[in-house]
């Protein structure tokens, strides 16, 4: 199985609720980043994890949602089989593109697949709801509005393709320390951050950009409420966005919680001369298009 990466497009944060999470009014779109999970009979539950990133900080114990996902299945359908789950990794890891996500999405469907399970569209969704907030997005894929606490998805029409290109870093960001840190600063008042009380919408202006397929148009209407967090925690991340808006690109926004970077595009050709010259001083810097499918059988 094959699960996507995501970028969101638009992330507006509320304010937390007693379960912790967040209200979110978010727009994602899956991009041509991949985790590939391959599934295999097995009497336990194990799990080997490779890549083409860094994938020493990827638990392989029950800590890993692709693992919680196999086991919240067979618990569910009463499977007594186990798997062996060989996961793939193309999404940074604790980048903000919700790879752990992808991998837990991806080995749903495969072990459903594997099992016999047949759960459909609908169960597979609601075990995602409860394995974390945009492991539904990377089952369904494509552009889709994410309300709730992102798990609330309407499809999106996005017409086109759009072309990004993704600033990489070594070092991961915590997804809950950059939440919490969101809330930190709107309880000190920071300029830098927005009002959480502020209306939670999702603007017109981007979703007939992502209509109209006018990569132009959205630019200017991209935003991400946790950017001011994360950039507090990796001011480097403040002159990375600078450096490609100068060097070409429409507009940049840290994707999630960071701290990849996601700089928009015109086309692919203005793409790929920003991915060069972002690779010229000195950073990992990847070409991707979106949006792509969800999670999908690979062979
Ligand atoms: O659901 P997931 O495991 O992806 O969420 C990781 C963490 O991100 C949560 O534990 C929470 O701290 C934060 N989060 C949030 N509000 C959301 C989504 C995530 O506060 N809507």
């Amino acid at each position: 199985m094959r699960a996507p990466g995501k970028i969101n497009v638009y992330l507006g944060v509320g304010a937390q609720h007693d379960d912790g999470y967040h209200t979110l009014a978010t727009v994602f779109q899956a991009v041509s980043l991949y985790e590939d999970v391959y599934a295999t009979p097995s009497d336990g539950f194990s799990l080997e994890v490779s890549g083409s990133v860094d994938v020493s900080d990827v638990p392989t114990d029950d800590r890993n949602l692709a693992l919680r996902a196999a086991k919240l299945l067979a618990q569910t359908a009463d499977v007594t089989e186990g798997v062996h789950l060989d996961i793939r990794k193309g999404v940074p890891v604790a980048g903000g593109m919700g790879g752990g996500s992808a991998d837990a999405a991806a080995a749903l469907v495969a072990c459903d697949a594997l099992w016999g399970t047949d759960l459909g569209p609908r169960g597979l969704h609601d075990l995602a709801v409860r394995l974390g907030a945009d492991v539904p997005f990377a089952l369904h894929g494509g552009t889709a509005v994410g309300t709730g606490r992102g798990d609330l998805l309407t499809p999106a029409l996005a017409r086109g393709r759009f072309d990004w290109v993704l600033v990489l870093s070594d070092q991961g960001l915590s997804t809950p320390a950059i939440y919490g840190r969101l809330d930190e600063l709107r309880i000190h008042g920071d300029a830098l951050a927005d009002d959480a009380t502020a209306v939670l919408e999702v603007p017109v202006a981007l979703l007939q950009a992502l209509r109209a397929g006018n990569a132009g148009e959205l630019a200017p209407v991209m935003m991400n409420d946790l950017e001011s967090a994360a950039v507090l925690d990796r001011p480097d991340l403040e002159r990375a966005l600078a450096d490609g808006v100068q060097r070409g690109a429409l507009a940049g926004l840290v994707s999630g919680s960071g701290p990849t970077i996601a700089f928009l595009c015109a086309g692919p050709e203005a793409a790929r001369a920003v991915q060069e010259e972002m690779r010229a001083t000195g950073r990992e810097a990847l070409h991707v298009h979106g949006p792509v499918p969800g999670a999908r059988l690979l062979v």
